[in-house]
Formats: C-alpha cells, structure tokens, sequence
C-alpha cells in the first residue's frame, strides 16, 4: 500500500493516494469504504453532487478504524454561489455523513456545470461568497482543511487577492495525456497543495497504446502507471473504483517513472474524447439540463 502524506499548507497531513467515489452508489458506498480501509486506504473523495454522502460516511463509522486515522474530502456543490445556500450545504454534509467534522471541503467547480464550456461567467462574486461560508466552517472547527477544483488562473487569484484564509488545494483534470502543467505550476508556487481527479482518464488510458507500451517497460498496469505519473507530479492521486482487485493494485504503485519517461508521458498525444462520458462537463461536454443528482443530465 502506497502510504505517503503530504502536508498541506496549514499544517494539516493528506493521505497522497485517495479512493474516489464518484458513480458509486449511495447503497455500495458504505462496502466500498470498507473494503478499501481494510486495503489500507486512509483518504475518500466524495462530494455533494455524487449522492453518496451517506454512504462514504457509514463506511467510514463503520470500517473498525479510528474516526481521526481516516481522511474525508467532500465538495461545496457547484449551484451554491451565495453565502447561505454553500454553509447550509456544509452543515447538510455533516449531517448526512454522521460525523463530527470533515477534514477537507472543497469548492467543486467555479461555475455551475449548466454553464461549464457555455459562459464567460466566472462567478467571482459568488465564489467569495460560497469560499466565505467554507471559511466561516473552518474557523469553526467544522473543517480542517478548505480548497477549490477546477479553478483556473484568473479563478484561484480571485480568492487569493480577496481573501485572508487561502485555498489549500486544487483539484482538477490531470492525466497522462492531459497535464495542465501551467496551472500545476502556477499553484504549486503558492504552496496550493494539487490534487488529480480522472488519473486513469476515466477508463479511457486503457485503450491507449501508448501508454500499454509504458506500463510494460515497467512491468506494471496502465492504472499503476497513470496513478504513479500523478503521486511523481506530486498531486494528491484519486483512482476510482468500487473493485476490491482494483483497489489494492492501484494502491501498489512503489515504483519509479525515470524522469525522462516523465517528460515523455506529459506530452503523450490528448486523448481526443472521453467515450460516454465525453458529455460530463469536466471533460469538455455542455449540459442542457441538470438537477444537481447523477444521472439528470440532459445532454
Ligand atoms: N472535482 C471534479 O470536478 C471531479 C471530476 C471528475 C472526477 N473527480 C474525482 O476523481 C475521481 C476519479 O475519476 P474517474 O471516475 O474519472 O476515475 P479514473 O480513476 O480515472 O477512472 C475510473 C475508471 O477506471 C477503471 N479502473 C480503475 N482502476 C482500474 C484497474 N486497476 N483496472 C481496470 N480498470 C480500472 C474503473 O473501473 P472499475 O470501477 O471497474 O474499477 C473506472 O471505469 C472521481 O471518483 C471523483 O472523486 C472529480
């Protein structure tokens, strides 16, 4: 099991390798979190918009680990752009979870997914806003550690020039294929911890062959692969699944990527499109409708 921290700017230790939990039911959560605690998995994703909260939570009271050996992240979703609504969503959190406080909340998106890729709206004004409530909650002792994701440049000076408390993370797309290197950049010099989500391109490395003729120079998976190039990037790492095999070879990722074959993977051609999901948001898709829950997208 892959067992490095890293810490965050206020002090506070990560668990580097994270399961992630988006598109795991609510009802297989709880079993998910379990499974991977007995893994050795110590740090969860999860977020308003994934509908299992609840879940993540149960399995985390009932894993047979102390409360304060586990890490959870949990995301502000991306419609709370006023104060009230966002530290409502907070508390809501807290309570549908079970627990006492969260480690790390995040907010999940600068603008709401309606107008992700479909307006120049950045909603710097309501990201103040919803960043306030999320600091107010930290000051209380709610959370421990408070970011952002999908944050660009203009979005992370936004707080950074308006705001007393600064973000400690950033999570966004990052994978072979598909490095936003600038922005890796850019935040790490402010000492914002990054966080990679989609580390397996959301299934689509699996197809590649240039990255099968990688994996194989290791001797190693493609997911091990793509999971190792983020942890090298120094970014917290969070691989998705609800598989038990999966779980523990993705967490079996001591190995080294030369530094030469670093560079050579972050300039592995794009992956052109994400298949069925290509109408997500997150990877370049424009939404018509959605309700806030999973599966209510109207593409
Ligand atoms: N902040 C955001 O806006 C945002 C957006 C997207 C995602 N995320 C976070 O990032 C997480 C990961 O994203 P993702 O779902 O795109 O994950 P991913 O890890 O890139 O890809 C998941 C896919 O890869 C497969 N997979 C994983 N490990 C495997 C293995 N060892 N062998 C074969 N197949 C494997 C999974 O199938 P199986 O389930 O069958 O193993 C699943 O189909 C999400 O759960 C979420 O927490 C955040």
């Amino acid at each position: 099991m892959y067992e490095k921290n890293v810490t965050l700017s206020n002090g506070v230790e990560v668990p580097q390798l994270a399961l992630s939990t988006w598109l795991i039911d609510d009802d297989k959560a709880a079993e998910a979190v379990r499974e991977a605690v007995e893994i050795g998995y110590r740090h969860f994703d999860t977020a308003q918009a994934y509908a299992n909260e609840r879940g993540v939570g149960e399995g985390m009271r009932t894993a047979g680990v102390p409360r304060e050996e586990l890490f959870v992240t949990t995301k502000v979703a991306a419609e709370h752009k006023d104060y009230e609504s966002a530290a409502r969503s907070i508390d809501e959190s807290l309570g549908a979870m079970g627990l006492d406080y969260l480690d790390m909340m995040i907010i999940h998106s600068p603008q709401p997914w309606l107008e992700v890729n479909q307006s120049d709206d950045r909603y710097y004004e309501g990201n103040l806003e919803a960043w306030r409530a999320l600091t107010d909650a930290y000051k209380a002792g709610k959370i421990r550690a408070i970011g952002v994701s999908n944050f660009l440049q203009g979005d992370i000076d936004n707080i950074w020039d308006n705001t007393e408390v600064k973000p400690m993370v950033n999570q966004v797309l990052c994978h072979i294929s598909n490095t936003p290197l600038d922005l890796i950049e850019y935040c790490q010099a402010k000492g914002i911890v990054m966080e990679a989500y989609s580390p397996v391109a959301h299934g689509e490395a699996l197809k590649n062959p240039t990255i099968a003729q990688m994996a194989e120079k290791y001797g190693v998976t493609v997911p091990q692969l793509c999971i190792r190039y983020d942890l090298q990037l120094g970014m917290i790492t969070l691989p998705k699944t609800a598989n038990p095999e999966h779980m523990r070879s993705n967490a079996d990722v001591d190995f080294q990527i030369s530094a030469e074959d670093m560079e050579t993977l972050k300039h592995v051609e794009k992956i052109k499109d994400y298949g069925d999901s290509s109408f997500f948001p997150v990877y370049g898709g424009k939404l018509k409708g959605y309700s806030g829950k999973p599966g209510t997208e109207e593409v």
